[in-house]
């Protein structure tokens, strides 16, 4: 276990904690669970929005620790436990991708009457500023340092994100261990600056090539590559279910918005 898993790992509970509680409330932390949705509209929906980004934050949080672990039990070369690690990575994006269903209902009108509401109590704001998935997404290689500039207003998290940036990604250290597993992967790749993309490689792709050449061998490596590519296709559809999420409302709203301008100018015709 590396030192992240270590440090997150809670103290046990006060006994005082536990007064007026029943063991699943206190186990659960349910008082505070349910205390942290504050909607900022009287739209009837925005319960369902709150709830359903904050479900994803648990789950983006979720997913870090679970690669964090990962890439611990890669380090000490057991493979089999890092694929159950990231076996469970693939299964979170199950339910992480469901949330989009709860907010489908949603439409161009509905979503800006709760937008222009948080606008007004909270300020302007962008899911760019959401730093649980910044540190997820950092972990999973997209090592886009242009992101950090929206954390300057929070410090601690500017330098968490600052430190994901500069340390190797899942796949940094998946590369790692093929090296250690004796497959030539170049010191050039091995050697990186981590906080730069990893630019594709033909030797790397040889190397992937080598681990499936024969279906009988090399079978925890052959696992791995499986179950990274599962994770690539969660990750993925979440991309695509927010795309379209987001033509549905904001590009609607936008083009709605334009429309109702030209027909109020005078000279349209
Ligand atoms: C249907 C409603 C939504 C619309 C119209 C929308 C719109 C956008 C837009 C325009 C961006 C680009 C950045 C920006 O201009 O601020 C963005 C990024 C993002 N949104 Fe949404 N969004 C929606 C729902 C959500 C929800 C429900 C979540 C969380 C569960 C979310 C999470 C994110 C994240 C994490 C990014 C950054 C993506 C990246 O950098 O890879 N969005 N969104």
């Amino acid at each position: 276990m590396n030192d992240i898993v270590k440090h997150e790992r809670p103290d046990p509970v006060p006994a005082s904690a536990l007064t007026g509680q029943t063991p699943y409330s206190a186990w659960m932390r349910t008082d505070a669970l349910h205390s942290l949705q504050h909607p900022v509209s009287d739209h009837p929906g925005e319960h369902a929005w709150i709830t359903s980004v904050q479900v994803s934050e648990l789950y983006w949080m979720l997913i870090i620790k679970e690669i964090q672990i990962a890439q611990a039990q890669l380090r000490a070369d057991d493979l089999t436990q890092a694929c159950r690690t990231l076996q469970r990575v693939v299964a979170h994006h199950e339910p992480l991708n469901a949330t989009w269903r709860s907010i489908a209902w949603m439409t161009p009108t509905d979503l800006l009457s709760i937008l222009s509401r948080a606008v007004a109590t909270y300020g302007k704001d962008t899911a760019l500023q959401g730093w649980t998935y910044r540190h997820m997404v950092y972990l999973l290689g997209i090592k886009q340092a242009e992101h950090l500039q929206h954390f300057t207003p929070q410090p601690q998290r500017w330098d968490q994100l600052n430190k994901a940036l500069a340390e190797p990604s899942l796949y940094d250290d998946v590369l790692a261990c093929l090296h250690r597993n004796g497959f030539p992967v170049p010191a050039a790749v091995l050697d990186r600056d981590f906080s730069v993309p990893y630019v594709p490689s033909k030797a790397v792709e040889q190397v992937w090539r080598d681990v499936y050449a024969d279906q009988n061998d090399n079978l925890g490596l052959q696992q791995l590559g499986e179950t990274l590519a599962d994770i690539a296709e969660g990750f993925s559809a979440w991309k695509h279910l927010h795309l379209m999420a987001t033509r549905r409302t904001l590009r609607a709203a936008r083009l709605l918005r334009h429309r109702r301008r030209r027909l109020a100018a005078p000279d349209h015709g």
